[in-house]
């Protein structure tokens, strides 16, 4: 795998720390709330296992998958639910964990449908952010990184459902993608 990897990133040391931060930020902003971490699968798993063990105060999990992308590096546009919730989230503090915030298509439709529900509140947490690349008007309220228009792997993220294993986060060499 190392071998198709032309630059990392973010190391694991750097994503730790990161996330370290982020952890502590949440526990103070959440401290009198009542915290449901909703991850979106499969991307967010690693950076959700991570930053709920850097929660310092009670808080539940949840899960949904919803698709956007094929094999593709694009935005399709359209977003379908494959998983939904499992608990009823009216009166939760709602913090949604993505693993990279893009065009914002795939958040905007995620937020939407969640809203309905009626949580107490909704904000959003992403690792990684590309606001160049922002086509609906989305940001996150916790963010680790910005990173530039280029596509990356590792930490979650996938090219082709492959490289989610690699514990950083880097950029593939061009020939991989041919
Ligand atoms: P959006 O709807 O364009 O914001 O797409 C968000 C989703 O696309 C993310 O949750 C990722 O699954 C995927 N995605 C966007 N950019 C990248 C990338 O650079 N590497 C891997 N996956 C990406
Ligand atoms: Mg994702």
């Amino acid at each position: 795998m190392m071998q198709d990897i032309k630059a990392v990133f973010y190391s694991e040391q750097q994503l730790q720390d990161k996330i370290t931060e982020i952890g502590r930020q949440i526990s103070e902003d959440y401290k009198d709330k009542n915290l449901m971490l909703v991850s979106v699968l499969k991307g967010s798993v690693v950076f959700m296992a991570d930053l709920m063990r850097a929660i310092t105060i009670p808080c539940e999990i949840d899960f949904m998958a919803v698709s956007s992308y094929g094999n593709k590096t694009d935005s399709s546009g359209t977003v379908r639910i494959i998983k939904d919730l499992d608990r009823d989230i009216a009166g939760y503090d709602l913090l949604i964990v993505e693993d990279i915030l893009d065009s914002g298509m795939t958040l905007s439709y995620i937020k939407e449908i969640l809203l309905a529900r009626k949580p107490r509140s909704i904000r959003v947490c992403t690792l990684l952010d590309k606001p160049e690349r922002r086509k609906s008007d989305i940001y996150a309220d916790y963010s680790g990184f910005e990173v530039p228009n280029e596509f990356v792997v590792g930490y979650g993220l996938d090219f082709a459902q492959k490289y989610r294993n690699l514990p950083f986060i880097g950029v593939l060499k061009e020939e991989v993608y041919q």
